[in-house]
């Protein structure tokens, strides 16, 4: 079943997403070479924590941590270790909040500074890819306007989409209805309505849109190894359109 919100669940569940916001910018600001991925997602736990909210992902479905961080050819789900960032790293920060009992969802790759240009560009494509899609969350539009959208600019470019993952409605639960692939044809599925909120998740290979779960059960590689990039952001629908909530200006 898909959520329309209340204006009272939108409120809260924008909460949520400022503090998954700050808490986004709290890791941002703490990447750097030598930092353990573990180190990153205690950071992001304590700063939620002490927000009075709860991280999202952990124990989620068995998800053994605070957030995800995905490192070059990991698509998403990374599991926090003690691999320590290197200077040519992208690096892929995935986060959820639940604040209240409310939702929120949202990751962005980062670009170490000595990562390839050819890395750097699949960082800088995937990011337009997601603010391309969110322009496509329009009252009276189509899910798959979204979808084509995604794969429309990746593929233009000469990268591939993920297929088995997919973004979600968000909020009132961490995965609500609809899914929302990075695929399709335009103008097909569910038309889009005030007081959706999705998580709008965009995951774009530089080579092969295959991937595979490693033993661990979670991290997701490409099987050609190379690298991957994730953007996501938590977007509220309005009558006057689309309403980045995990966003902070
Ligand atoms: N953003 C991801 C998703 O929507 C992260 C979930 S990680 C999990 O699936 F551990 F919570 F599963
Ligand atoms: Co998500």
């Amino acid at each position: 079943m898909i959520y329309i919100k209340t204006n009272r669940e939108i409120e809260q569940i924008r909460k949520s997403s400022v503090l998954l916001a700050k808490t986004l910018k709290e890791i941002k600001e703490n990447i750097r070479v030598g930092v353990k991925t573990s180190v990153l997602s205690k950071i992001a736990e304590d700063y939620i924590l002490s927000n009075g909210g709860k991280p999202a992902f952990k124990n989620y479905r068995g998800y053994p941590a605070g957030i995800c961080v995905s490192l070059n050819e990991v698509v998403i789900h990374g599991i926090p270790s003690d691999t320590k960032i290197k200077d040519t790293d992208i690096v892929s920060i995935d986060a959820g909040v639940n604040l209240n009992g409310f939702f929120s969802d949202s990751a962005f790759t980062f670009s170490m500074p000595k990562a390839s240009e050819k890395k750097k560009r699949l960082v800088s494509v995937t990011k337009e890819c997601l603010f391309k899609a969110i322009e496509k969350f329009q009252v009276g539009g189509k899910i798959s306007d979204i979808s084509h959208q995604i794969q429309k600019h990746a593929e233009a470019n000469g990268y591939s989409v993920v297929r088995q993952f997919v973004g979600h409605g968000v909020g009132i639960e961490l995965h609500e209805d609809p899914q929302i692939p990075n695929f399709g044809k335009p103008g097909r599925g569910l038309v889009l309505k005030p007081g959706m909120i999705f998580a709008i998740e965009v995951m774009v290979n530089m080579g092969t849109w295959e991937v595979e779960i490693l033993k661990d059960g979670w991290t997701t590689v490409t099987k050609d190894n190379l690298p991957s990039a994730h953007f996501e952001h938590t977007v509220y629908l309005s009558n006057k359109g689309p309403e980045i909530l995990s966003q902070i200006h």
